[in-house]
């Protein structure tokens, strides 16, 4: 079993409305060399595709976006949620309607983090409808710069928003993926 799904067994919590709680190592408690390891997985998937910038969303695709950086020895750039429909100053923004929050979010990256000459890896935590992950893909086109690949720690792949960005061509590789998560039991697609 890979190690992430391991985790996931041992100090996961499935709570109603199909929410995983992973607050043991991912979003209130970061379990730094863990998620160090698991940064190594994403770097041998894309080591050799020239990444120079790793983009996430704030909050939790901070710390992970961060200890996978270290391997590929690059910066980290995330989009702030911007709560006011009106955008201000020089930064590229994206709608992000939130499915499991039910609201939307504008995402914004200033210009001067984020330019043509990028190779860009985006990471975020979870990934569910797609909804943070085609923006961000958004905000990197209206950059002029590259996506070279997606990632997402946890892909519920119950929602579409994993299989459709993997049906646009899109290099999604996700460290585990739960097909169903059903009276408490996790089932990771093989
Ligand atoms: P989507 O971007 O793929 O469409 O996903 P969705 O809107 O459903 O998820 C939005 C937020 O909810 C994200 O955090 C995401 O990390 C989180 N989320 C989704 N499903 C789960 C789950 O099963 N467990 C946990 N723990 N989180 C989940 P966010 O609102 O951006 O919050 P944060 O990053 O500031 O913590």
């Amino acid at each position: 079993m890979e190690l992430l799904e391991r985790a996931i067994i041992e100090k996961g919590e499935v709570l109603p409305g199909n929410v995983l709680k992973v607050g043991a190592f991912l979003n209130n408690q970061i379990d730094v060399k863990f998620l160090h390891e698991l940064g190594k997985e994403i770097y041998e998937h894309f080591k050799d595709k020239g990444v120079n910038k790793i983009l996430t969303v704030e909050a939790s695709g901070i710390a992970m976006a961060c200890l996978t950086a270290l391997h590929f020895d690059c910066n980290v750039v995330f989009a702030k949620k911007n709560k006011t429909a009106n955008v201000k100053g020089d930064v590229y923004s994206a709608e992000c309607y939130s499915y499991t929050h039910n609201k939307t979010n504008t995402l914004i990256v200033p210009k001067e983090y984020l330019g043509e000459s990028d190779k860009v890896l985006i990471i975020d935590d979870f990934l569910a409808n797609g909804g943070a992950m085609n923006a961000l893909i958004e905000l990197v086109s209206q950059s002029g710069a590259k996506v070279i690949g997606l990632s997402a720690f946890i892909e519920k792949g119950f929602q579409k928003g994993g299989d459709d960005l993997r049906k646009q061509g899109y290099d999604l590789f996700s460290l585990a993926i739960i097909d169903e998560m059903k009276d408490g039991k996790i089932v990771f697609r093989k």
